[in-house]
C-alpha cells in the first residue's frame, strides 16, 4: 500500500527535469528567505544545524573557484563529516546540480547515533542523534540520486579506514566539509582525507569557533594534521557564521606541494 508521502515522491519523479529543479530551487530560495530573516532579527532557526543563508555563498565560491583552478571535469569527490539531519548535504547537492556537476559524488559519513565521547569535555555524547531511516527519508523526498550519494554509518573510529576507501572507490577528493564538532572526529576524518587530497581542496570547518580562540575542537585537529603533513599549505578565504558575527564556520584552500 502507497502512502502519500510516496505518492507525491512518484509523481515528482515523473515530472520533466527542468520542473523537478526549478520546484528544487523555489524550495530553497523559501528557505534561505525564511532564514535570512530569522538570522536578521538575530535568531537561529532552531529546526537546523546549519546557516544556509551563510553557508551557500561561500560553498558557491568554492564551486566556482574549483572549476576555474582545475577544470570542472577534473573536480573530485565531495566528503562530509557530519550529517546528522543531512540538511548541509541536500544543500550542497542542490548545488552541485545547479553548477552542472553531475559527475561529482557526494559521500556523508555519520554514526547516526550522535556524537561520541569528546575527550576535550565541550560536546555532550549523544547530541545530534538523527535516525538513519528518517535521514534517507528526507533526502529521498529531496530527489536525492542515490547513485551519487552515498551514506556511510557508524563512528569514525570503526568506519574510517583504508578498506573503506577501496570500496568506495575513492580516488580524489576536492571538497570537504568538517561538520563533526568533537577534536577527535575532526582530527579522524582530516586523517582519512590526507591520500585524497591529490593537488587541493576546499575544507569547510562548520564549528570552528567559539572552540578555535582556546585552540580546541576543529581547529586544534586542523594545527596538528598540518604539523604532521607539511606537504600541505593552507590559505584561510572564507568565514561564515551560525549567530550573527560568530564566526563560526571557517573555510580553507588545501594543496599539497607537487615532489
Ligand atoms: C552538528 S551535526 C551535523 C549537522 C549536519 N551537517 C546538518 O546539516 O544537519 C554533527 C554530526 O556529527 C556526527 N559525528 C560527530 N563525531 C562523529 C564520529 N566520531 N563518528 C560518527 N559521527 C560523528 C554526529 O553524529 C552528528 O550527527
Amino acid at each position: 500500500m502507497t502512502t502519500p508521502r510516496e505518492s507525491l515522491q512518484i509523481v515528482f519523479s515523473r515530472l520533466p527535469r527542468w520542473l523537478r529543479n526549478s520546484l528544487r530551487r523555489t524550495r530553497w530560495w523559501l528557505r534561505w528567505a525564511k532564514w535570512r530573516l530569522l538570522a536578521h532579527r538575530g535568531y537561529p532557526n532552531p529546526s537546523l544545524f546549519i546557516n544556509e543563508g551563510e553557508l551557500l555563498p561561500q560553498f558557491r565560491e568554492a564551486l566556482r573557484y574549483l572549476q576555474e583552478k582545475m577544470g570542472a571535469e577534473n573536480i573530485g569527490d565531495l566528503l562530509e563529516f557530519g550529517v546528522c539531519q543531512g540538511t548541509s548535504l541536500g544543500l550542497m547537492y542542490d548545488e552541485l546540480l545547479d553548477a552542472g556537476l553531475n559527475h561529482v559524488r557526494l559521500f556523508g559519513f555519520d554514526s547516526f547515533a550522535g556524537l561520541p565521547h569528546d575527550v576535550e569535555g565541550e560536546w555532550e555524547e549523544g547530541r545530534f542523534l538523527a535516525h538513519w531511516e528518517d535521514v534517507v527519508d528526507s533526502l529521498d523526498q529531496q530527489g536525492i540520486d542515490w547513485k551519487r550519494v552515498s551514506l556511510v554509518k557508524g563512528f569514525y573510529e570503526d568506519t574510517l579506514t583504508e578498506e573503506l576507501i577501496a570500496e568506495l572507490g575513492l580516488h580524489k577528493v576536492s571538497l570537504i566539509m568538517i561538520d563533526c564538532d568533537l577534536y577527535s572526529s575532526a582530527k579522524e576524518a582530516l586523517d582519512f582525507c590526507e591520500p585524497l587530497i591529490l593537488d587541493e581542496a576546499v575544507v569547510f570547518f562548520d564549528d570552528w569557533n567559539p572552540l578555535a580562540k582556546a585552540n580546541k575542537g576543529e581547529k586544534r585537529a586542523f594545527d596538528e594534521f598540518l604539523q604532521e603533513h607539511p606537504e600541505f599549505e593552507a590559505v584561510a578565504v572564507g568565514v561564515y557564521d551560525y549567530t550573527p558575527g560568530d564566526q563560526c564556520g571557517k573555510v580553507f584552500r588545501v594543496s599539497r606541494a607537487r615532489a
